[in-house]
C-alpha cells in the first residue's frame, strides 16, 4: 500500500467493541483478569502497554518501513532511549548542529555516566569517518540539520556505521517519512519527535523511534520504554495518531508554500542566504535530491546585518507567529541565535521559519513588509 493509504489506515481498525470508527481513547491504568486469571486483551498495566499505544505504534513502523515501533512521552526521551541502551565507555558520532537538546543530553547526562561522543560536521562523510573509534558504537544523523538545514548523505553514513561494526540512527523529525525514508537507506533506527508534523497542530508532544528489525536492539529499548517509564499519555498517542492520517497532504502544502517563500527570499536584497535544500544553489541540494522526495517545510535566512534588524524582522511579522517549534499548521518565526543562547553557532542575521499551511501570497506578503 501506498504511503497516503497507510497513514489512514494503519492503526486505526474500527473499535471492535462497539464499531466506533475513530478509536475509543483507552484512559484505564490496568486491566482486568478473567476467573482464570488471563488477561483477555492481553494488556496487563497501561505504562508497559497499552490499547492506544498500541495503535500508534501500528500506525507509525509501516509509515518508516519498519518492523516495529515504541512510541515516547517526548522527543527527547525517544532520543534519550537510544542512548541509554548503549554501555558507559562506548562511544557516539553526532552531528556538530544537532538539535541542542540531542547534543546537550549527550554531554551533560550521559557524559558524566561514561558515553563518550565526538561531534563532528557530518556533510563530510570523511570527518565521520575520521571520528570514529574502536568504541563507538552509534552514528546519530539528524538531516536536514537544525537550524542551517545541512544535508548529510544518510547511505553514506549508514555505511560507515556498518563497517565499523556500529548502528545508526536519524532524527527524521524535519523530513517525516513522506519525504526521506532512512531505513530503506540502511539506517537502522529512525527517530521522531512527533510533537512536530506527525502531531501536526501544535497541541502534543511526543516521540517514537522506528527499527528496521524486531530484534534484539528493540527488545532493549522495548525494556527502556516501558521500565523507564517515559510514555505518552492515552490521550497524546491519540492526537499524534489523527494527525498521521493527514500527514501526507499537509506535507504537500509546507513543501508547496516553503518552495515559494525560499524563491522570494533568495532573490530579496536585504537576504544574505537562504538555507533551503530545495534551492539548486543550496550546498546540499545535490545529495538531498538523491535520498528525498522533496524538501520539506522548514527554511532559514540570514537578513544582511547581522542580529539587530534580523529581530526587528521578527517583531513586524503578522501572519508568522513569534515562537519556536514546527511541523503545525501556523508559520513560526524565530531568532534562532537568541533561543540557543551565549554558546550557539548559528549566525547573528539568522531566522528560522516553520512554513505553514497559509495561503503562500500571505506569508511572502508578510515576509515582504517584515523586511521592507
Ligand atoms: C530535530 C529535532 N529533534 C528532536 C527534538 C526534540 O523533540 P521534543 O521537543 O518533542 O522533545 C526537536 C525539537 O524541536 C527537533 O527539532
Amino acid at each position: 500500500m501506498r504511503i497516503e493509504t497507510l497513514a489512514v489506515h494503519a492503526g486505526h481498525e474500527p473499535d471492535p467493541a462497539t464499531g466506533a470508527v475513530s478509536p475509543p481513547i483507552y484512559l484505564s491504568t490496568t486491566f482486568a483478569r478473567g476467573e482464570d486469571l488471563s488477561l483477555p486483551g492481553g494488556f496487563l498495566y497501561a505504562r508497559q502497554d497499552n490499547p492506544s499505544r498500541r495503535a500508534l505504534e501500528a500506525a507509525l513502523a509501516p509509515l518508516e518501513g519498519g518492523a516495529v515501533a515504541l512510541a515516547f512521552a517526548s522527543g527527547m526521551a525517544a532520543s534519550a532511549a537510544v542512548f541509554q541502551s548503549l554501555l558507559p565507555g562506548d562511544h557516539v558520532v553526532a552531528p556538530i548542529d544537532a538539535y541542542y537538546g540531542t547534543a546537550k543530553f549527550l554531554r551533560e547526562v550521559l557524559g558524566p555516566w561514561g558515553l563518550t561522543a565526538s561531534f563532528v560536521d557530518m556533510t563530510d562523510l570523511g570527518a565521520v569517518e575520521r571520528a570514529i573509534t574502536p568504541r563507538t558504537r552509534l552514528i546519530w544523523i539528524e538531516t536536514p540539520s537544525n537550524p542551517a538545514l545541512a544535508v548529510t548523505d544518510i547511505a553514506g553514513v549508514a555505511a560507515l556505521a556498518h563497517a565499523a561494526g556500529a548502528r545508526s540512527a536519524c532524527d527524521n523529525t524535519w523530513a517525516t517519512p513522506l519525504l526521506q525514508r532512512p531505513l530503506d537507506l540502511g539506517v537502522d533506527i529512525v527517530m521522531h519527535a512527533t510533537t512536530k508534523y506527525l502531531g501536526g497542530h501544535t497541541d502534543v508532544t511526543g516521540g517514537a523511534l522506528v527499527l528496521k528489525e524486531d530484534g534484539e536492539a528493540a527488545v532493549r529499548l522495548r525494556g527502556i520504554q516501558t521500565v523507564g517509564g517515559a510514555v505518552p499519555s492515552a490521550f497524546d498517542c491519540w492526537l499524534v495518531s489523527r494527525g498521521i492520517r493527514t500527514l501526507p497532504y499537509r506535507m504537500r502544502g509546507h513543501c508547496d508554500n516553503a518552495e515559494a517563500v525560499a524563491e522570494f527570499l533568495s532573490s530579496h536584497p536585504k537576504v544574505e542566504k537562504v538555507h533551503y535544500p530545495g534551492l539548486k544553489n543550496d550546498p546540499g541540494h545535490e545529495v538531498a535530491r538523491r535520498q528525498m522526495s522533496r524538501f520539506g517545510g522548514m527554511l532559514s535566512f540570514e537578513v544582511r546585518g547581522g542580529a539587530p534588524p534580523a529581530l526587528s524582522v521578527v517583531s513586524r511579522a503578522k501572519v508568522f507567529t513569534r515562537a519556536t517549534s514546527l511541523g503545525g499548521p501556523e508559520s513560526l518565526i524565530e531568532h534562532r541565535a537568541s533561543v540557543e543562547g551565549p554558546e550557539t553557532r548559528t549566525p547573528p542575521g539568522l531566522l528560522r521559519c516553520s512554513i505553514g499551511l497559509e495561503h503562500p501570497d500571505d506569508l511572502v506578503e508578510d515576509l515582504e513588509q517584515a523586511l521592507a
